[in-house]
């Protein structure tokens, strides 16, 4: 009776980034990523859901304790991304771009360790209400 459960939970943090490429020129940049190529960065209110699957324990009847999970993002991702410039204040995006893509990337990276290992992962981070990304897809 393996009845696979999956579980929520919602974060939220605001960040500051800007998305360009250094060998374009302003107006490649602008093109390409549009306000996003702001070169004095601009905020965004992210929007975090994080997804653990996996069965429940027969004892407790929990996949994963949320009080633990929302522990786990506190340290892993709001405390190092909230109110910060994703560009500037992590080491994280030094050579990669803070789209929504690689944020979820990068926070999956961050949470994978510290879940257990028999419990699927998954991210699904909004940018604005109607842009939003999965990883993995
Ligand atoms: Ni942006």
């Amino acid at each position: 009776m393996e009845h696979q459960v999956a579980v929520y939970r919602k974060e939220h943090f605001n960040a500051a980034h800007k998305l360009y490429c250094a060998d374009w020129t302003d107006e490649e940049n602008k093109r390409v990523f549009g306000a996003c190529s702001n070169p004095n960065y601009h905020g965004h209110n992210y929007d975090l859901v994080v997804k653990v699957v996996g069965v429940p324990d027969p004892i407790t009847g929990f996949v994963i304790n949320t009080k633990d999970l929302s522990k786990i993002v506190a340290e892993e991702v709001i405390s190092r991304f909230d109110h910060k410039n994703l560009n500037l204040d992590t080491e994280l995006f030094n050579n990669l771009n803070p789209s929504a893509e690689n944020i979820a990337i990068v926070i999956y990276n961050l949470l994978r360790p510290r879940i257990a290992e028999q419990l699927a992962l998954k991210i699904r981070l909004y940018e604005t209400e109607r842009n939003f990304v999965d990883y993995p897809a």
